[in-house]
């Protein structure tokens, strides 16, 4: 990985993107090792997790190595002590941070001060390592990436930002729904459209979720409202009530299509209760791939584990 940290999808191009895949395929086939036996990570956390602490936990535990959780209330980041003296501790004691912050900006200010690697556990702008994950889980399911279109239907928020740039990246068709006002941010998409102009890859926003579903390979949906806009919930329900991942909007996309969300679901809100336990969906393989996906970032990381030559394009 060129940059010292993973904050975002954007610090990998598209050769890294296919290898760390190609790793995390290989290494949920070899099980466990010793590689990291003498490394241990701090689970830095402002936010309640529970796939992606267990995930980075077993990750660690499956290569040998060790974490040590750190919750909201313990380290006060930024009141009992400042963001810049955490980051130089922890970088002390431990071989890298991975931290969830309530604002991107902490974890930029944490990578700045700390000499150990920072890796973004989900901050309000991005979910690098659930994209990571994604993207494993639908190289298993449809055997390869390229050319595959998924419509996101719901907020342009954390999640849909790391998967328009890490789809864009693998040569992958995004197609998004999202009422005005709740769409990903102009830098994010700027960025995805260079990505895509390489690629060769489509990228297309619409208010209309017939529209972004319509002949999809995969369909991907999320909470209307994440962690930290809990006063804005009601609000949201209004905005996005039309934008249900339901039987009839599955309808509309290929035959075989898969259902996706990053979980934590809330049921009868963003996606039909049927569609999330149908056979169609495939939300707990995502779950567990967020420990596969994450063994290959560590080995790379922290292993010094050089990453295959990618060969799924
Ligand atoms: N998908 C995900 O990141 O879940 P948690 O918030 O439970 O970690
Ligand atoms: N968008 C959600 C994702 C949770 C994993 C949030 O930020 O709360």
């Amino acid at each position: 990985m060129s940059s010292k940290d993973f904050l975002s999808i954007s610090n990998l191009d598209s050769q890294r993107l296919y290898s760390l895949i190609t790793s995390a395929v290989e290494l949920k086939a070899e099980g466990w090792s010793s590689l990291l036996s003498e490394k241990t990570i701090a689970l830095l956390f402002e936010h309640p997790s529970t796939r992606t602490r267990i995930s980075f936990e077993m990750a660690m535990r499956q290569l040998g190595g060790h974490c040590i959780y750190l919750s909201p209330d313990e380290v006060g980041l930024g009141k009992r002590e400042s963001v810049p003296d955490v980051a130089q501790v922890l970088s002390r004691c431990v071989n890298a941070i991975v931290a969830r912050t309530l604002s991107h900006k902490t974890l930029d200010v944490l990578a700045e001060n700390a000499s150990v690697p920072v890796i973004n556990a989900l901050s309000d702008m991005e979910h690098p390592c659930q994209a990571l994950a994604d993207l494993l889980t639908i190289y298993e399911k449809k055997n390869m990436l390229e050319g595959i279109t998924l419509a996101y239907v719901g907020d342009g928020n954390n999640v849909a930002s790391s998967l328009v740039l890490a789809t864009s990246l693998a040569g992958m068709n995004f197609r998004i729904a999202s009422p005005p006002g709740y769409q990903i941010s102009e830098e994010i998409l700027h960025k995805a459209r260079e990505y895509a102009d390489e690629t060769g890859s489509e990228i297309f926003c619409t208010e209309d979720p017939k529209e972004a579903v319509r002949g999809a390979d995969v369909v991907y949906t999320d909470t209307w409202t994440s962690m930290g806009q809990e006063e804005e919930a009601e609000q949201r329900r209004r905005v996005f009530a039309g934008y249900q991942v339901n039987s009839q909007l599955l309808s509309l996309a290929r035959g075989y299509a898969i259902m996706m969300h990053c979980l934590p679901a809330h049921h009868g809100e963003e996606v039909a209760e049927n569609i999330l336990y149908s056979p169609q969906s495939v939300v707990f393989d995502q779950a567990e791939n967020r420990i596969y996906a994450q063994k290959a970032l560590l080995a790379e990381m922290l292993g010094g584990l050089e990453l295959p030559l990618a060969n799924y394009h």
